[in-house]
């Protein structure tokens, strides 16, 4: 793994833990706090990213085989880690990405059911072994994850959401894929439950990563 001077974390969980809400609002008090930050997101984040992002989150494209959807995911992820993520890491940001390779294992393995030790290996090609420095999983019960996400996602990007709703099975699948994940690598998460409002679990969110940014500035004292 490269050492980059930046901080990476990324938001990761099932649709409507609120990874976006709370990705932003980290976004913006760090900001107002003097600190170089940049907020992104999975897939998409460059312009052949965003492309490849309507064509995987939009319904009309229905049910593509996995190994293709995978390719797509991968493939945007390269982008994405070669344009936005790694330069703004190199310059010494903290770069705040709404899903990553986590997403991947989770949805194309867990859900899907392709081997996860493929994806795993894609990942690393993607990424040039890019792994997040602090991981926020924020966790929901399905149902009510799909009902926030059905009242705010563009009718654009429904594909997922469309495909949950007549298989909840899958989505508890990529939910207890996530926490498998979690158990292999457990230093590197944290497990946020979003149950409790916006407020609570923010202050949770900032404590976390104020903690990470001292913890890195002590590191890179001499
Ligand atoms: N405690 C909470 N934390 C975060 N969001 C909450 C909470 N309670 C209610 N919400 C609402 O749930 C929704 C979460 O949406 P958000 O887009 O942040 O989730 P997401 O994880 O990014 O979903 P998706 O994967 O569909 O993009 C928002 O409408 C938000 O206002
Ligand atoms: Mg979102």
């Amino acid at each position: 793994m490269k050492y980059f001077p930046g901080l990476f974390i990324t938001f990761e969980g099932i649709e409507g833990t609120g990874k976006s809400t709370h990705a932003r609002r980290l976004y913006a008090f760090l900001e107002e706090n003097g600190h170089p930050v940049l907020f992104t997101a999975e897939p998409g984040g460059t312009e052949v990213g965003d492309q490849i992002r309507s064509i995987l989150l939009h319904p009309k494209t229905g049910g593509i085989d996995a190994i293709t959807e995978l390719f797509l995911f991968e493939a945007s992820r390269r982008e994405h880690v070669l344009h936005v993520i790694q330069p703004a890491l190199q310059s010494g940001r903290i770069v705040l990405c709404v899903r990553f390779c986590d997403s991947t294992i989770a949805y194309q393995g867990y859900g899907r059911g392709l081997s996860i030790e493929m994806i795993r290996n894609l990942n690393r090609l993607a990424t040039n072994d890019l792994v997040p420095d602090l991981t926020l999983l924020l966790d929901i019960d399905p149902e009510e994850g799909l009902r926030r996400s059905l009242h705010h996602t563009s009718p654009q990007e429904l594909r997922f959401e469309e495909e949950f709703l007549k298989k909840k099975d899958v989505l508890c699948s990529i939910r207890n894929g996530f926490f498998k994940i979690v158990a292999e690598d457990p230093k590197r998460f944290q497990v946020i439950s979003t149950v409790e409002s916006k407020d609570v679990v923010f202050e949770k969110i900032k404590n976390y990563v104020l903690s990470m940014i001292q913890d890195k500035k002590r590191r890179n004292v001499p």
